[in-house]
């Protein structure tokens, strides 16, 4: 087919403007996407000798407080009622996150009331009050004080950053969530769910018009390809949702990006942690965190006698890595703006998404920021 438009990128952003285009405008649509499968960071699969749902980049949960977003979604899967919660363990003992009544309480072998527990921050906070911290620890200790900073955010901090908290600079927090009450949900928006029948079939629904092709495998960098940046700019509008610095083969520096490094395993027990997500905040324990996929989809038949666990890593990115969280560094930001100006140069070019933006993005954020983009740019870019 010869396509009116090119989305570079099959995740929730190119998939999003694909679906409008195709379905509003009647237009041919061609994704292309370098890896092997639809979906970009969002895609999960199923392990294959126990069937359980395993999300390939890092746990997805849906939620969002934008009704547009949720009506747009729910046209293609419907969600479970699955509601997230996180628990940490700090020297041999589990808490709830994030610090709640029922964490203080615990840490501190008390009982306050939310008026007590408040005060007690409130001093704890008060030993660097009157101080403008420079680095990350001292502002961990201004905001919530040194015994809550110190168990539950230094270690896990250092080890995300693989860095000393007091070599990180402050402005990387703003506040640390501590709640007065014993609610220990993770989101507070009114929409949350895990698609009821996983993530690669609510994509593939997206995708799945007479007029959108998607061709996996393609990278638009690659100049073998029929379909290329060189072969299409300028011939045929593009979205593009690829990295910002590589469109312009880094002309302006890298950004840098934080990534992840994903351990899995098949164990031969039917529960093992009991919950899907576990952190580990001591500095002695390499992995940061370890999710059992299981505990996502509670509502469905899974083998009692296996499971399937993934620890996860955190380090700096470099070339080839895959990018997941910008670092935003001073630098990063001007850098940033280098590449905002020369993408309005290309014209009949559209720059979205996560990477396409340099911005980290919720898979809700992501389908917002696209359904906005095709309702206010892409007018002027499809004429
Ligand atoms: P995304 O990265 O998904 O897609 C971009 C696509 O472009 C990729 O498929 C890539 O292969 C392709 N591409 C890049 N360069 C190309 C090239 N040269 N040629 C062809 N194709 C190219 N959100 C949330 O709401 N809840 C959550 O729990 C989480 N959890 C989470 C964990 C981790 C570890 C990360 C990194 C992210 C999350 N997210 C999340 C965020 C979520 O992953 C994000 O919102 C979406 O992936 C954004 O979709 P995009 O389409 O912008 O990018």
């Amino acid at each position: 087919m010869t396509p009116d438009l090119v989305v570079v990128g099959s995740g929730f952003f190119g998939l999003t403007i694909a679906e409008r285009c195709a379905r509003e405008r009647g237009l041919k649509v061609l994704v292309i996407d370098q890896r092997s499968h639809i979906g970009g960071n969002a895609y999960s699969e199923a392990e294959p000798t126990t069937g359980i749902e395993v999300h390939r980049y890092g746990a997805h949960l849906f939620h969002t407080s934008v009704d547009r977003v949720w009506e747009y979604v729910t046209r293609f899967t419907t969600f479970t009622d699955y509601r997230h919660r996180v628990y940490s363990t700090v020297r041999g003992e589990v808490y709830p996150m994030p610090i709640n009544l029922g964490t203080i309480n615990q840490f501190f072998r008390a009982a306050y009331t939310p008026g007590q527990a408040r005060e007690l921050v409130r001093e704890q906070a008060g030993e660097l009050a009157g101080t403008d911290p420079e680095n990350l620890n001292d502002k961990g200790i201004q905001l919530i004080g040194r015994p809550l900073y110190e168990a539950f955010f230094k270690g896990y901090t250092a080890k995300q950053w693989q860095t000393d908290p007091k070599d990180l600079p402050a402005s990387i927090i703003s506040r640390l969530p501590v709640r007065y009450t014993y609610d220990n949900r993770y989101f507070n928006d009114t929409y949350e769910g895990l698609p009821t029948d996983g993530y690669t079939a609510w994509l593939e629904r997206m995708a799945d018009h007479p007029n959108i092709e998607v061709r996996l495998g393609t990278d638009f960098f690659d100049a073998s390809q029929p379909i290329n940046k060189a072969a299409v700019v300028g011939q045929v509008p593009v979205v593009y949702t690829g990295p910002i610095d590589r469109y312009f083969d880094y002309a302006e520096g890298e950004l840098s990006w934080r990534t992840l490094d994903f351990e899995q395993e098949v164990l031969d027990v039917g529960d093992f942690q009991g919950t899907p997500v576990m952190n580990y905040a001591d500095e002695d324990v390499p992995y940061t965190r370890i999710h059992e996929f299981r505990h996502f989809h509670p509502e469905r038949q899974y083998p009692d006698d296996a499971t399937v666990i993934m620890r996860e890593y955190s380090r700096f990115a470099r070339r080839g890595d895959e990018p997941y969280y910008p670092v935003n560094t001073a630098a990063d930001r001007e850098a940033l703006l280098r590449y905002r100006e020369l993408t309005k140069q290309e014209r009949g070019v559209v720059f979205g998404g996560r990477l396409g933006t340099y911005k980290y993005l919720d898979m809700h954020m992501a389908i917002g920021s696209a359904l906005s983009t095709y309702d206010n740019v892409l007018p002027d870019v499809l004429g």
